[in-house]
């Protein structure tokens, strides 16, 4: 529990242990590279052609007129940064450093394969499809308002994801229902990561580079910028868009695209002024699904380039070998 951040009276200096050197820490880039905006009220055909141009292009877009209401991403955002504003023993009921516990709080500060920490705490939940009542008493009670929050989010939320899987696979030439059932059939994992102010935001970083484990990830950034895309040997500053997501690929369509569409490394920079919260929405498989690249996208010239594998052994290979692309890769390309 005296790992939260958010649970510190206030941070005067950085402790060594957060400080990356510069070759580990690249500054973000200067050149401002966006990411396409794409408004998904437009006519079908142009949404899929444009989400599957940013797609193979950048890995990360955002949307707009998503159609998940106005006020409940509103009432999620404004519940998620009280919680962290919650006196240290209301959170203190709910922090765990077991990491098999489906919804717990937890801070960045306790990683450690390399000794290395971040600059974040994170509220998980996990969201059983169609949200029942077991679901919903594991969440936290205060404040009060957060678990209708979490339930009016999820649903939606996740109706915008797989119309963008439809999309996508529409896109690439699989049957559109392709990624129905199994493949996105596990809980909806609600990530609430909060990035307090930090005393030298240059040398820290809020989450390490990393691809998403999941099948696709919706993500609200909020109003504070700090989320940073790897794009050509740089890192590019995602900046924030009133109300969008910023949707990316997870390893898992990757794998099942047969790296048509890839998962892309991002990684989150904290800022010294005003603390950050952002809200990563993951659809994910079911444990037992095996995940292997389409057969309709692999032949004689284009052979399969991942192996097949449970999600539940990915999981378990990615929390040994770490989050980096490099290490994911060479545990399961062919
Ligand atoms: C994540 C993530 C980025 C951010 O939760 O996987 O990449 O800006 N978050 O918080
Ligand atoms: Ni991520």
């Amino acid at each position: 529990m005296e790992n939260l951040l958010s649970s510190a009276a206030s941070h005067e200096t950085l402790p060594e242990n957060f400080v990356f050197a510069p070759d580990q820490r690249p500054p973000a880039s200067a050149a401002d590279v966006a990411l396409p905006v794409i408004d998904l009220a437009r006519p079908r055909d142009e949404v899929r052609r444009a989400v599957l141009e940013a797609g193979k292009e950048l890995g990360f877009f955002q949307v707009v007129n998503h159609g998940v209401p106005e006020q409940a991403v509103r009432d999620i955002e404004a519940c998620c940064e009280e919680f962290f504003r919650l006196p240290a023993a209301d959170k203190a009921a709910f922090y765990s450093e077991d990491t098999d516990r489906p919804n717990r709080l937890f801070s960045s500060t306790t990683y450690g394969t390399g000794g290395e920490r971040y600059w974040r705490d994170c509220l998980r939940l996990a969201c059983r499809f169609p949200v029942d009542a077991a679901a919903r008493v594991a969440w936290p009670d205060k404040p009060a308002r957060l678990r209708s929050a979490v339930e009016a989010f999820v649903a939606p939320a996740r109706a915008v994801g797989m119309e963008l899987l439809r999309l996508l696979c529409e896109g690439v030439g699989l049957r559109p229902d392709y990624f129905e059932g199994e493949l996105s059939g596990g809980d909806v994992v609600v990530n609430v990561n909060h990035y307090p102010p930090c005393p030298d935001p240059e040398r820290a970083l809020g989450l390490p580079p990393h691809c998403d484990r999941n099948l696709i990830t919706l993500l609200l950034q909020g109003g504070v910028p700090g989320l940073q895309v790897s794009y050509r040997g740089d890192w590019i500053r995602v900046q924030p868009v009133p109300g969008a997501f910023v949707v990316n690929f997870g390893h898992q369509l990757e794998i099942a695209t047969n790296g048509l569409l890839r998962s892309v490394e991002h990684r989150a920079a904290p800022n010294a002024a005003v603390p950050r919260t952002s809200v990563a929405t993951f659809i994910m498989p079911t444990e037992d699904c095996l995940v292997a690249p389409a057969a309709e996208l692999v032949g004689a010239c284009n052979p399969p380039r991942y192996r097949a594998v449970t999600f539940r052994e990915f999981m378990r290979v990615y929390k040994a070998v770490g989050a980096r692309r490099e290490s994911v890769e060479k545990a399961f390309r062919i």
